[in-house]
């Protein structure tokens, strides 16, 4: 690869820029894709070369990258009240409105909705929130956070210890002490020879009660689950799970987390992913679709038991000595009430449930029987490719072989950004608006990457390919 030129973008990134989630070191000799504009479901790089977002960004850009409304929602609060907070009982329209909106959208009764700016903000809030109502009610002792092998919540210190997946973990010190993963309920991999999902999800539930058994069920006090995981590979859990996991959570008091943050506000084909999988939380964390990503919001609901013992307990201390400056910021406010008004005038649920079931369609049908794909699955706009060594015996490549990386590299050729998670898996969360004719086009483009990397690995034998 040619160095970037002098005072190019490329090169002045190079020489500033600590890039999330990147191979630092590398990124020194091979830089950066620069993003310069955005319309409709594509980006435009710095040359003008479009790309479909296949994962609207990260999971999140749900109307596209260009929509005028929320941009001037954003400069109308702008103009009108450009900041002001909710500590010591201070309160503004937007955030009243938008508090309001999310009660009313809730996927069972909650109380109260609490603003950070993150989705890894609002889990950590929601895991401050579950220790400080354990207290006061009186078990000190309850405190232990589970979550799931490859579930993903964020990087902040707690969110990072309730992810499950090792490159968040590995020289980062965490997890926390206090923090114990479950089991994922991936039945492609993890399912025994012959068992059947309903046994499998059974099993998922046994597994956990063994869990909880073992650390001292008076010592857990919450679960944390993306309704389907996202970062960890797109796990769609087996028929049952949730309602098996919940009833050995309700036996033993823990309380129920959904983290809605990619699940929210349609991507599953129902407003919140907890109703496409029958969940019943008792606190649903939510991000990203909240403000189409516009601008950086998240929130918190609790229920009405959780909120007493917050009420209880702040009235003890004396206040509810957490919060951030921007919680509920009033210009994020307002664009994320502008978001959920367009989602309900389009009715992104209607068009999810029309354009999720045919995406699913041709996903299957252009690559399940590929020679290099052992599993597609996913459900509404949401999707993940797995690619296999051995397809028979479920079998991944190599990590070090990096081939969910170089199909990444092969479809930005082909005028596609995508997503390589756990295992090869190679995720689809489109922005929301997408249309049938843009999915076809998509998938055309994907196909294209994946017959080039098929080829370059036939030429390295490194996979059994006719
Ligand atoms: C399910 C889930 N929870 C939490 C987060 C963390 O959100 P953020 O990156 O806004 O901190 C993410 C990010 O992808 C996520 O997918």
């Amino acid at each position: 690869m040619n160095p970037p030129r002098a005072n190019s973008a490329a090169a002045r990134d190079i020489a500033n820029v600590l890039h999330p989630y990147t191979d630092l070191k590398s990124h020194l000799q091979n830089g950066p894709m620069v993003i310069s504009r955005g319309e409709g479901v594509r980006v435009f790089d710095e040359n003008g070369r479009d790309y479909i977002e296949s994962v609207a960004g990260l999971w999140c850009a749900a109307l596209g990258f260009n929509n005028d409304r929320l941009v001037q929602a954003a400069t109308a609060q702008m103009r009108k009240l450009p900041f002001y907070h909710g500590f010591t009982a201070k309160s503004h329209e937007p955030l009243i409105e938008l508090s309001e909106m999310l009660i009313q959208r809730a996927p069972v009764p909650m109380s109260k909705v609490f603003f950070a700016n993150s989705g890894s903000e609002a889990n950590d809030s929601a895991i401050k929130m579950i220790w400080y109502f354990n207290n006061a009610i009186g078990r000190p002792k309850k405190k232990k956070i589970i979550g799931r092998i490859r579930g993903y919540h964020g990087i902040t210190i707690a969110a990072a210890s309730v992810t499950g997946q090792v490159v968040n973990h590995r020289s980062f010190d965490v997890p926390l002490p206090g923090f114990v993963h479950a089991m994922t309920p991936h039945h492609y991999h993890a399912a025994e020879p012959g068992e059947s999902e309903d046994a499998f999800a059974s099993r998922c539930a046994e597994e956990l009660e063994k869990l909880i058994l073992a650390e001292g069920p008076d010592t857990c006090a919450a679960m944390f689950c993306e309704p389907i995981m996202g970062a960890g590979g797109v796990v769609v859990p087996p028929r049952g799970y949730y309602e098996k996991i919940q009833e050995v959570l309700r036996r033993h008091d823990i309380l129920f987390v959904a983290d809605e943050v990619i699940c929210g506000f349609g991507r599953t084909g129902s407003y919140w992913g907890s109703q496409t999988l029958n969940i019943q939380p008792d606190i649903l964390t939510c991000a990203k679709a909240l403000s189409s990503s516009y601008l950086p919001i998240s929130g918190v609901m609790v229920n009405e038991r959780v909120f007493q013992g917050l009420a209880d307990e702040s009235h003890v201390v004396g206040t509810f000595g957490h919060g951030f400056t921007y919680s509920g910021h009033p210009v994020p406010a307002a664009v994320a009430i502008e978001t959920l008004k367009i989602y309900d005038e389009i009715n992104i649920i209607d068009h999810v449930r029309q354009v999720g079931p045919y995406m699913q369609e041709g996903l299957r049908r252009r690559f399940a029987d590929h020679p290099l794909v052992g599993e597609v699955r996913g459900t509404g706009l949401i999707a993940a490719v797995e690619l296999v060594e051995d397809k028979a015996a479920h079998r991944n490549f190599d990590p070090k072989a990096k081939i969910g990386a170089r199909l990444v590299r092969h479809m930005e050729e082909h005028g596609v950004i995508g997503r390589n998670c756990v295992n090869d898996a190679l995720a689809f969360s489109p922005p929301l608006i997408i249309t049938e004719s843009e999915i076809d086009e998509m998938l055309d483009r994907v196909a294209a990457a994946l017959t080039d990397l098929t080829g370059e690995l036939r030429r390295e034998n490194l996979a059994v390919v006719q």
